[in-house]
């Protein structure tokens, strides 16, 4: 059978590879004959070319994951992610924008050549990301890892002045995926230039830790939309970011792409000048 997605034999690196969205990524790609590099924090157990423990959220922990790492890279799926119900807001940002953004700059820059290709996994929570680019250019545009730090250091300054208690962290959330949905905008002109493309999927409600994390933070009411319709499964979510990442998607790049079963485009539509102001810092 032709290959037609083109994984065989494939160097795909997959951050957040011990469960929910990214071992089904790993799984999958594992079966279409890819060479997999998968990265966690927790413990991996899948049968891939190497596991490597990494924190993203950890600069020095990320540069020890890379000498790991081959240094020609086809495929990277930048999937890890906290929900922000454990973690404050700057731990948040740092581990979900902060060392992707790292890794995108700093080594796929140097060890991905013509033909390759970044997916990210953002979020539904991400929307809002044109509206509020003003907010997120400090972060987004910053050159290197610690001035990018240093521009969520004061923005973690603003938020501690904000009375938003244990929503701290959920803030940095929505605010960390809406970063990453301008970031691949800002990295789209970089990358077409290489022959690299670059997209991010964003899910809507999955069933993993994370749902669960988040239905343990809100209350039943804001809840309510979400238990009545159906939780995607995380193999719903592995499938469009395999995609991305496939041959089959030569000609796209630059996209944010909604796996959401329509939620998006439903608020669209019945609410087109919808105000977004959760990241209000
Ligand atoms: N589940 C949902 O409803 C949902 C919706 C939209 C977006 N997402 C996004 O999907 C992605 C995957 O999440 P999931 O839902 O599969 O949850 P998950 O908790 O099953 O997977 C997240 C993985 O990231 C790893 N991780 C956490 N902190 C890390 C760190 N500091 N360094 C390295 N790895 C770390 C975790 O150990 C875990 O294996 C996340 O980026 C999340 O924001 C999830």
């Amino acid at each position: 059978m032709k290959d037609y997605l083109g994984y065989q034999g494939k160097i795909c690196v997959v951050t957040g590879a011990a469960s929910g969205m990214g071992k089904a990524t790993c799984e999958m790609l594992l079966d279409l004959g890819a060479k997999v590099y998968a990265m966690d924090i927790a413990e991996i157990t899948l049968p891939v070319e190497k596991c490597i423990k990494v924190n993203l959220g950890d600069k020095a922990s990320v540069d020890e994951a890379f000498t790991q790492l081959p240094d020609h890279i086809d495929r990277f799926f930048g999937i890890a992610g906290v929900s922000g119900v454990k973690t404050d807001f700057e731990t948040t940002v740092a581990i979900n924008f902060v060392g992707h953004k790292y890794i995108i700059a700093d080594y796929l820059t140097q060890r991905m050549g013509d033909g390759g290709s970044i997916a990210l996994m953002g979020s539904l929570g991400g929307t809002g990301w044109l509206e509020t680019r003003e907010e997120l250019s400090p972060l987004v545009e910053a050159q290197g890892y610690e001035a990018t730090m240093k521009a969520l250091d004061e923005m973690a300054a603003r938020v501690a002045k904000k009375d938003y208690g244990k929503m701290a962290g959920l803030q940095g959330y929505f605010l960390s995926k809406r970063a990453m949905t301008w970031y691949v905008k800002k990295m789209t002109a970089f990358f077409a230039d290489r022959g690299i493309r670059i997209n991010i999927i964003c899910p809507g409600s999955t069933q993993t830790q994370l749902t669960d994390q988040w239905a343990s933070l809100l209350d039943a009411k804001a809840m309510q939309g979400q238990k009545e319709a159906r939780y995607a499964q995380p193999s719903e979510m592995a499938g469009p970011i395999i995609f991305a990442n496939s041959d089959m998607a030569s000609y796209m790049s630059g996209q944010h792409i909604y796996i959401d079963y329509g939620q998006n485009a439903i608020n669209e539509y019945t609410n087109p000048t919808r105000e977004f102001k959760l990241v209000s810092l």
